[in-house]
């Protein structure tokens, strides 16, 4: 199963991931959690492991990987960094971090100034996440930067689903919308997670999803959620909503 997270900044895509991901081993499942976001460096923290180096060096690092992407343009269809399908362990081991059955990627961070746009690392990412196959046990986890960016380059055509996180927040709820539409146009079903709420909060943001049956989970503002985020720690908790979504998830979508 390979799941895209996506939401708004902030509004808990990379709390989610982690969570979801230590769920999934713990129901029996491995799981390959890719870090798309460039700009963001929580998540294996969460997650608790080292950051792993760019796996944009693998094709020889961001300027080389350029130069393939501009040397195929404008057909992009063609562009290839992949001559065969992958699985995950073809991944090199300096390629990721690996902890208790989860393993973490990263497909590229921004590291200097002037280094150039994100879109290498955007394209590469769409085309490992395409090529990558996986056998009946595992588990892929997208998780992307803040917005709809990923929308732009397809990424959410090679995924079994889209979870996106909605927070109690105007931009939130508009930003659903955007997702629900641009999701159902490549035929992509969208599950939101209500993050963060509260009960003043809740049922106001039940209602502004328009398919209230693709609400999967409401997952409660946490104060120990909120302080491990705040000290880069690994999360630990156990949230009942995670479990439930997983159950849901694997019955919905299967392995
Ligand atoms: N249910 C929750 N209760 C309390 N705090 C939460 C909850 N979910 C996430 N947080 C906190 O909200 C902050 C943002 O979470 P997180 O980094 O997961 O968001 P994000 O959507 O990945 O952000 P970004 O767009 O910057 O990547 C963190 O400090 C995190 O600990
Ligand atoms: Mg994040």
């Amino acid at each position: 199963m390979k799941l895209v997270i996506c939401g708004k900044g902030g509004s808990g895509k990379s709390t989610i991931a982690a969570l979801l991901a230590k769920s999934f081993v713990k129901k029996g499942n491995s799981v390959l959690v890719i870090d798309t976001d460039e700009s963001n460096f929580g998540l294996h923290r969460q997650l608790g492991v080292d950051l792993p180096q760019d796996f944009t060096n693998y094709f020889g690092g961001k300027d080389v990987a350029l130069e393939k992407i501009m040397a195929a343009a404008p057909d992009w269809e063609s562009i290839s960094f992949f001559d065969k399908e992958w699985g995950t362990v073809d991944i090199p081991s300096e390629y990721f971090s690996q902890k208790n059955g989860i393993k973490l990627i990263a497909i590229g961070k921004i590291h200097e100034v002037g280094e150039g746009c994100a879109c290498t690392m955007g394209i590469l990412a769409k085309e490992f996440i395409g090529n990558l196959r996986l056998n009946s046990s595992e588990v892929v986890i997208v998780d992307t930067e803040a917005g709809i960016e990923h929308f732009g380059r397809a990424i959410e055509k090679d995924v079994d689903a889209i979870l996106m996180v909605v927070d109690p927040s105007y931009e939130s709820m508009k930003l659903s919308e955007k997702v629900a539409e641009l999701s159902s146009s490549i035929g992509k079903p969208v599950y939101f997670i209500l993050n963060k709420v509260d009960e003043t909060n809740e049922q106001f943001l039940r209602e502004t999803i328009r398919d209230q049956d693709m609400i999967i989970a409401a997952i409660p503002a946490d104060t120990t959620l909120s302080l491990a985020g705040l000290k880069g720690d690994e999360i630990t908790t156990d949230i009942n909503e995670i479990q439930n979504m997983n159950k849901f998830l694997i019955e919905k979508i299967g392995q």
